[in-house]
């Protein structure tokens, strides 16, 4: 089995690893060394200009790759650190350049797993002060949780630390930091509410639509040449199991049920409502009542799916409040 020293000496050669995170697994390299990082974007088939988060062991750490980090970005790292949140913040000229995908900005984060924490540990020793890391899944597929789930991806392909489950399950809140004021642009566990009472202000939301949202602060924009950065996992379809998935309400998946009868198969169904079916070919799944399970075990519930090979996954809309936000969203994109 892979141990963290010597996942950490990998590191240190310029080699991928792929170690557990609280969120998802990631598929690592050594952030300011770009030939590594271009390692994870083949192996991900993941497209060149997609940035990457950049893994370190402290908030310290963060000083080695961003210009500048206005105070709310700061209170969120002292709020939420480790822990399952990313910062993006303006990026120091010349640094890890492959990993931020051509972005003047980079995204930070810190996480809490211990073997995360270890493996940063020891990859300092060697010199390593970040460790860029992407999910361990392929482009567009649904994220690993578990180091099964990693070597299934890859197919034995890339080392893997074993880490167990992780504990999060859904990949961490990213808020931007670099438009003047906060603007969450991925969903995750953290709530609005939790992230507005650590900055005390508002919390805009990455919506196109809106006037609210201040353009970036970067010479990039200033030239007006690109539009603002895109994060992959906000793509409208992403995180996307092999099977086509459909959100109803309880009613509706009640009612399609009955419509296909015995007939039902191939098709699996995730609800938190009690369903029933005269189908003996249907796998049903229960949903817990709680955001915060659901998303512990929504990846490995999708896989577990793929893997039985079914056609169709009806899923159970979940309710409308602030804490399913995160899973809502995978959801929304896994349906696209
Ligand atoms: O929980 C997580 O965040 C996991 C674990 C491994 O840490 N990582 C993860 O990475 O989900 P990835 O690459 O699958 O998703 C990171 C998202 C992408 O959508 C990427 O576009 C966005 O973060 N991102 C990274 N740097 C960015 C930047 N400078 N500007 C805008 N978006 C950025
Ligand atoms: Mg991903």
């Amino acid at each position: 089995m892979l141990t963290v020293q010597a996942a950490a000496q990998r590191i240190a050669e310029g080699e991928l690893v792929a170690f557990p995170t609280e969120t998802v697994y990631g598929l690592g390299a050594d952030a300011l060394r770009d030939e590594a990082v271009a390692k994870i974007f083949a192996a991900k088939g993941r497209p060149a200009d997609h940035p990457l988060i950049v893994h370190i062991a402290d908030a310290a750490s963060a000083e080695h790759f961003a210009s500048a980090i206005p105070d709310f970005a700061r209170q969120l790292m002292a709020a939420f650190w480790p822990g399952p949140l990313t910062v993006i913040v303006p990026r120091k000229s010349g640094v890890a350049a492959a990993s931020a995908g051509g972005q003047d900005s980079i995204g930070l984060r810190c996480p809490a797993h211990p073997m995360a924490r270890e493996l940063l540990a020891e990859c300092a020793k060697l010199g390593v002060q970040g460790i860029s890391a992407p999910s361990a899944n392929k482009f567009g597929k649904v994220s690993p949780t578990t180091a099964a789930h990693v070597t299934e991806e890859f197919d034995g392909s890339i080392p893997v630390l074993d880490g167990g489950a992780c504990e999060v399950g859904i990949e961490s809140t990213i808020v931007d930091c670099t438009r003047g004021a906060p603007v969450l642009l991925r969903p995750g566990t953290l709530t609005r509410a939790q992230l507005e009472a650590a900055m005390g202000r508002e919390l805009l939301l990455n919506d196109e639509h809106s006037a609210q949202i201040p353009p970036q602060l970067t010479a990039q924009n200033a030239l007006n040449s690109e539009p603002a950065p895109r994060a992959s996992g906000t793509l409208q379809s992403h995180y996307a199991p092999r099977a086509s998935l459909r959100l109803m309400n309880a009613k509706a998946l009640q009612t399609a049920l009955d419509l296909l009868g015995a007939e039902a198969k191939n098709i699996a169904v995730y609800a938190r409502a009690a369903l029933s079916s005269p189908s003996s070919h249907l796998i049903m799944r229960r949903m817990p009542d709680d955001a915060l399970a659901t998303a512990q075990q929504l990846f490995a519930v999708l896989r577990e799916f793929d893997a039985k090979g079914v056609k169709l996954i009806w899923v159970e809309a979940v309710p409308q409040d602030a804490a399913w936000a995160g899973v809502r969203d995978r959801l929304q994109r896994a349906a696209s």
